[in-house]
This record gives C-alpha cells, structure tokens and sequence, in this order.
C-alpha cells in the first residue's frame, strides 16, 4: 500500500515539474513515507530521519518530509522529536504536496497538512508505476472496520472505492506497457463498492483487459469473502488461486476482543468453503501475539487454529498498543517477554508447515509468470507460481529465450520454506 502510494506522490510531483534523483544525496527534496501499524515501525522511521537530517548540514536548502500514516498518526511527537522537519503530510494530502513544498521553509515553519478527506482516492492520478511485470492497483482506500487493535481506520480514513473506469483506464495502460499482473490494493480490499460494482464484479472486469494475465488481490478481510467472491475466484482463470486470509487470533475470546467480526468456526467454515471451490488454492494469514488479555490458552488455541488450517505462509507480529484505537485504554497485560516468547514460537510453527507444504509440492506442474534472474543469481530466473510461491528455475540457453513476462511450465525439485527449486517442464 506504501509503494502504491510513494508512486502517487511521485507521479503528483512528476506533474509539478519535479524530477526523481537517483541518490538520496543528490536530492532537493527527500520524504519518507510512513507506517504506523506498530511502534517499532515509528522508531526505525525516527532513526531515519535523524540519518537524512545530517545531509542538511551541508545543504540547509534540503527539504525534508515525512508522509503517511505516522504523520497523521502523531504529528504532534513527531516535530518535538524531529524538529528539522520542513513538511509532514497524511496520505490524504498528496494532492498538495507541491504547494506544501513551496512554502515549505518560509518563517522556518514546517508545512503540516493532515486533513483526511473522505473524498480523496486520487482516482485521477496514474501513478508511477516501477516497472516489472507486476503492478499494485489501488481499488479502494481507507478501512470502516474498526478492529480493536488498529489504528488503520483513524489514519487513513473512511472506506472509499476508486471509479471501475479508473481502474480500467489506468491498467489498460499497465498492460500497454508491458504488465503481466495487477495486484488491486486496499485495507479490506473486498469490501470494494462502487455504485452497482461489487468486488467480484471488478474481478470480472479486469479479467476482461487484454495483456493482463494474473490477477491478485491484498488484502481481504475474512468478512467480506462473499460466495461471488469465491465463485469469482474459482471460475475466472486470471484470478490467481491465493487468498490471504488474516485470522489475528485462534481464541474466540480474543477475536470478540479484537472485534473482528467472526468466530474460529465461522472462520473454519469459510476456509473449508474456499478450499471445496479452490482445491489449489493457498492461504496465507497475519497473526497477532500477546493482545491484551491474551492467556497461554488463548495462544494455543491459535497454534491449534495454524495447524488445522495448514497455512501456506504467514505473517507474525507482537501487539502493539496504538493510541487512538479502542484497545488502548485496555491495556497491555502481556509481557514483552512473553509476546517474543509466543512470536519465536509461532514462527518456527509455521516455518515447518511452510516447508511441509512446500514439499508436498515437489513432482507437480505449475506455469510460472517469470520476473527476472533470481537473487541468488547463478543464471537462475526466478518467478511466482500461481499460488504466489516463489520458484526458482535454471533457462535452458539453448532453447527459446525465456524472459521477465513469459509464462513457462516447471517442475518443483526440491522446496524450503521460502521458495521452489524447479527445472522447466
Ligand atoms: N499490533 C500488532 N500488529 C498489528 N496489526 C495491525 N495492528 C496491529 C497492532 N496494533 C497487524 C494485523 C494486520 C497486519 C497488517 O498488521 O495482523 O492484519
Ligand atoms: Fe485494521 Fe481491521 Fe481495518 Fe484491517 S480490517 S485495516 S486490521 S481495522
């Protein structure tokens, strides 16, 4: 969602006559966009800034500004901390951001704008897309979910979807260029509506653009996966068999804490629906550790909830009490001990899963989009399976050239956690 947006912001000052510098010391203007999910984010973001604050001490007209979801989030701390700062922009703002630069400076008064605007999708802003064969579509913006633990609906705002003829223009254009696959964006990504057009109804329709040949999509919220939804993705060839599926926690009681909305077995219901549509399809997950309130049943009923749904990945955090968000005033009755405890444990839990799933697929067939070399090199080409695992192939030199866009069939050899070692089939 940050790169989506850093390629707004880039593609609003593009617009402005801007120009992107190659490195970051040879830049007029440096902004640094932001996450506030956790606070450990908010500290690596602080260090950072202090590091690109030095490179105004020997060019004091360097601009220097923090944007997103930390600026809105406590702008406040912030410039106490960060003093140096010349601009501080929400993700509401972006639209502005030239103006903001220009004054910028004047009475050495730093230029803040942190209205959120329920209005605001940038609908009209193609942004700068980074090249590659995969491009990230913002479809909607914003999060009315209000889970208990997340300070996601109080800095990006309401929910609100971007027009389907937006949408439609602006991949149009990425398939002009090359795109293969569109992952559409949003915070509950499913819970897209615009007018008559429903999720599964946008699906459809991007299906339907030449030149596209995968779709995904990140990230849905497990009450928004509608029977449309699943039918959508188990009748539309495009749309890749990956459902990212976050679950937070495996203790009902906790989940009425977090006010998410469903129980385990509602949950486990949907899973055994997704899978029945979608025999291949993987699921991934994000668990939370240690909310507050969280006992060492708690946890292992979600350990129990990992092993009966056999996620393909996932990812693991630590709570982090967030100001603003209706879990703060509970409180924060885990350890940070504890909370390292449970997360280590999770961890190596879905570490083996991973590589058991992985493994079981070796012998199998899948047609892979193909990136680029691999990072480990050694001629090795690298691309995703439909199931969005990364598979790692040797190119036969002498035959047909296999490049970044096509599509070619392998074979898995070997697995890890992370990753497929395939040969061409
Ligand atoms: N503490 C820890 N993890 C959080 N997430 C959201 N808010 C918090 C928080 N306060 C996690 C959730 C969410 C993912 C994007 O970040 O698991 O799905
Ligand atoms: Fe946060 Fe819940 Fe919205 Fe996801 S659905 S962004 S966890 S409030």
């Amino acid at each position: 969602m940050n790169v989506a947006d850093s390629q707004t912001v880039s593609a609003v000052l593009r617009r402005a006559g801007y120009v992107s510098a190659d490195r970051v010391e040879d830049a007029d203007v440096i902004l640094l966009n932001t996450c506030a999910i956790r606070e450990h984010a908010e500290e690596k973001v602080l260090h950072r800034l202090r590091e690109l604050a030095r490179l105004k001490q020997s060019r004091p007209e360097v601009k220097l500004g923090l944007l997103g979801c930390m600026a809105q989030h406590n702008r406040v701390a912030i410039m106490e901390k960060a003093a140096f700062l010349d601009v501080v922009a929400g993700p509401d703002s972006y639209r502005r951001l030239p103006e903001m630069l220009g004054r910028a400076g004047d009475n050495y008064n730093a230029s803040i704008d942190v209205r959120l605007d329920r209005a605001e999708t940038y609908a009209d802003i193609t942004p700068d897309y980074g090249g590659g064969v995969r491009a990230y579509v913002t479809a909607m913006r914003g999060c009315d979910k209000f889970c208990a633990f997340c300070v996601v609906p109080f800095v990006r705002g309401r929910e609100r979807s971007i027009p389907p003829s937006d949408l439609m223009r602006e991949i149009g254009e990425l398939a002009a260029r090359g795109v293969k696959e569109v992952v559409l964006l949003g915070q509950t990504v499913n819970a897209y509506r615009f007018g008559d057009t429903g999720f599964s109804a946008l699906l459809k329709m991007v299906a339907s653009i030449g030149g596209i040949e995968r779709i995904r999509f990140m990230s849905p919220h497990p009450g928004d996966v509608s029977d449309s939804l699943i039918e959508a993705m188990a009748t539309e060839p495009k749309v890749q068999p990956h459902l990212h599926l976050p679950i937070q926690s495996g203790s009902d009681r906790i989940l009425a804490a977090m006010e998410r909305g469903y129980t385990v077995a509602e949950y486990l219901a949907l899973v055994a629906r997704v899978r029945a549509a979608i025999p291949a399809v993987a699921i991934s997950t994000d668990i939370i550790v240690g909310f507050h309130g969280e006992e060492e049943s708690d946890f292992e009923a979600t350990t129990d909830v990992m092993r009966a749904v056999g996620y393909d990945s996932a990812f693991m955090f630590k709570y982090s009490v967030r100001e603003h968000t209706r879990a703060f005033r509970l409180g924060d009755s885990v350890s940070e001990e504890e909370k390292g405890r449970r997360l280590i444990a999770l961890i190596a839990l879905q570490e083996e899963m991973s590589i058991a799933r992985n493994r079981a697929m070796v012998g199998r067939e899948f047609p892979v989009l193909v990136e680029g070399p691999a990072r480990r090199g050694g001629g090795m080409m690298a691309g995703k399976t439909p199931q969005f695992k990364t598979a790692i192939f040797a190119v036969d030199t002498a035959a047909v050239g296999t490049a970044a866009g096509d599509t070619v069939n392998v074979r898995v050899d070997s697995a890890s956690s992370h990753s497929l070692m395939c040969s061409l089939a």
